[in-house]
């Protein structure tokens, strides 16, 4: 087979380069044959040129590009010409390629979709092609970004003084919070490695270590239910720093992101970024990853229904509840009696038992609620929320959780269904001061809302003990357009306080040294104070490239059940495998 090598990337092909030879290899977009005439379109990850043969090309070229079909992998040589007819609206439009060599290096059977941008497949059959999928520009086009954002992380970390260093990923399973993938052991039967949910105590270990500042572009594995935003197997750009206190750790990272966003878009994010107290997050916006592109906060009206007659109102106060609105501004034209039943059935997948509605419009107002208030209830309400003609009011009752589940998803609900977001729009925020625990219902004990390493603020340690609930964190979240794109902590570094936490959480000693033994011992030995935080890497370029779902901004992605369909995996295996492993006689 003759060679042809090539000498240009398809897009980098014009009209500079008029009269001189190139060649150009890749894959066929498009063919046009009109008979003595073919225009071939070649695609490759630059983009795409156009290719053509005449009349007076060898007849033995000819005769090959008459076989041509899209997809085949070919390589054309020739040189630079000036088209006759112009296509303004594609770059290179105005040349081609004159044939003067060409080759067809690998034929292709007919794709089982045609690869174009926006085209109306199922994402099934998508991900089980994906390698043709993944030839779409489109797709080409992220996936460029992606490793372009990648390299800008290593470029400032590394300028800011941090080593990459690899963590393993075969490791002791110490559950964060999501189950662990395990794996079997070969030589050791009947133990299992598991793979990280995240490097978070070798992280800390090289701090013990004195490596000062690390980086890593870390795969993090959790066998979790998957989500938009979510998959069992992700990437992190994952940092630990010592001698550090919170505000360092978010300065070093508003200034990742300020660089981020210049170097990649030419955007100016502006820092400081705002920093929103949990508490107040959820007051104020029902969630504590607040999408801050659009209003709709939430108004608690509990304090003027404290003596409510209305018994849906006072049962859930007299539980310890709210009951909360949001006023919907200019809205009572498209939320009709109708819309409000949709948004019902909204506000019920997240445990809500009803909303209820004031709608102002011509024709006056209509409310589910007005006939069991006070009137003196119900002005009070409609001043505080400012109610005027063309409003209409959605209000929940419940416990706090439920309340803010359901009205900080019905706010998001809202921002979409009204087109209040900007696209363009770049919100980012921290959340700091979360609680340090929470209270697991089922297991009727507190758990980390982090992980057990995270450090209480270290002026609520008296409340350790006498009020864990109410013990804040040295957490921080930082959040983007209403996506938590990553979170770390100040850790505890005192091996006392780090027994006492696991005491917290229902760890027995025993327990705790069977699981964390190696860091309470690395602890023994002299330890930095240090702190972190890991982006979801997956999430954040999600975001910066405005996709949908973080399976658009990765290769190969898992699918709902956590298989991926190209493959087949998960998979059975051999008998003779389960056999060396011990998991079958
Ligand atoms: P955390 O568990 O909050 O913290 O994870 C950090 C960030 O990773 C992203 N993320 C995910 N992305 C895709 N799929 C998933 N299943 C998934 N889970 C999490 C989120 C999240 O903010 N070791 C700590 C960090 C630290 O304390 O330094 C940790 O892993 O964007
Ligand atoms: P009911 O007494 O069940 O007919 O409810 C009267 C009104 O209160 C209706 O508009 C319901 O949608 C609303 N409602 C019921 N439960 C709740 C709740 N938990 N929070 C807010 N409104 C509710």
């Amino acid at each position: 087979m003759k060679k042809l090598k090539r000498t240009h990337y398809c897009s980098d092909i014009d009209n500079k380069l008029v009269g001189q030879d190139v060649v150009v290899c890749g894959f066929v977009q498009k063919v046009r044959n009109l008979g003595n005439l073919i225009f071939i379109d070649i695609r490759d990850r630059s983009g795409s040129v156009q290719v053509a043969f005449d009349n007076k090309t060898d007849q033995k070229l000819l005769e090959i590009a008459q076989k041509v079909r899209s997809e085949f992998v070919v390589a054309a040589k020739g040189s630079v010409k000036i088209r006759d007819s112009i296509n303004e609206t594609i770059k290179n439009g105005d040349i081609e390629i004159y044939v003067s060599d060409f080759d067809i290096i690998s034929k292709a059977s007919t794709p089982p979709f045609e690869i174009l941008d926006n085209i109306n497949v199922k994402e099934e059959l998508r991900l089980k092609y994906r390698y043709l999928d993944l030839r779409r520009p489109e797709l080409q086009k992220t996936l460029i970004m992606r490793h372009k954002i990648v390299k800008v992380a290593r470029d400032y970390y590394d300028e800011n003084g941090f080593l990459e260093i690899e963590t393993p990923m075969l490791i002791k399973s110490t559950p964060e919070g999501a189950r662990d993938y395990l794996v079997p052991s070969r030589v050791h039967q009947g133990c299992f490695f598991a793979l990280p949910q995240s490097p978070q105590l070798y992280k800390q270990l090289l701090m013990v270590a004195g490596y000062d500042r690390y980086m890593q572009v870390a795969r993090c594995f959790r066998d979790e239910d998957l989500r938009a935003d979510r998959q069992p197997e992700f990437t992190q750009i994952d940092l630990e720093m010592s001698f550090v206190d919170e505000n360092d750790v978010m300065s070093i990272n508003e200034g990742f992101i300020k660089y981020l966003f210049k170097k990649i878009m030419n955007i100016d994010i502006k820092t400081p970024f705002l920093k929103l107290k949990y508490s107040e997050a959820m007051e104020r916006f029902g969630s504590d990853k607040p999408d801050t592109r659009f209003g709709l906060e939430l108004v608690d009206l509990t304090s003027i229904l404290n003596k409510t007659e209305f018994k849906v109102f006072a049962s859930a106060i007299s539980q310890g509840g709210s009951v909360r609105a949001i006023n919907v501004k200019n809205s009572a034209k498209i939320l009709t009696r109708k819309e409000i039943d949709k948004l019902t059935e909204v506000i019920k997948t997240y445990r809500g038992k009803g909303l209820a509605f004031s709608r102002y419009t011509e024709d006056g107002v209509s409310s589910s609620f007005e006939k069991f208030l006070s009137e003196q209830e119900i002005k009070e309400i409609y001043e505080k929320l400012n109610f005027e003609k063309d409003d209409v009011i959605l209000i929940v009752a419940d416990k706090n959780n439920i309340v803010f589940d359901c009205l900080g998803n019905l706010r998001c609900h809202l921002g979409k269904k009204l087109n209040l977001i900007n696209k363009n729009d770049f919100n980012f925020l921290w959340v700091t001061d979360f609680p340090l625990f929470e209270y697991d219902e089922e297991e009727k004990r507190y758990v980390s809302k982090h992980h057990p390493f995270t450090s209480p603020k270290l002026d609520q340690l008296d409340k350790l003990d006498t009020n864990p609930g109410e013990v804040l964190a040295s957490a921080y979240d930082m959040v983007l357009n209403g996506c938590e794109v990553g979170g770390g902590s100040i850790r505890i570094f005192d091996q006392e306080l780090q027994q006492k936490i696991f005491n917290k959480i229902g760890l027995s000693k025993e327990e705790a040294d069977q699981k964390f033994g190696f860091l309470l011992e690395a602890f023994k030995y002299g330890v930095p104070p240090h702190g972190g935080m890991a982006y979801g890497l997956d999430r954040l370029v999600m975001l910066m490239l405005n996709k949908e779902s973080i399976r658009d901004v990765i290769a190969f992605p898992k699918v709902q059940n956590s298989g991926e369909l190209m493959t087949g995996c998960p998979a059975t295996v051999d008998e003779s495998s389960l056999r060396d492993l011990g998991l079958k006689k």
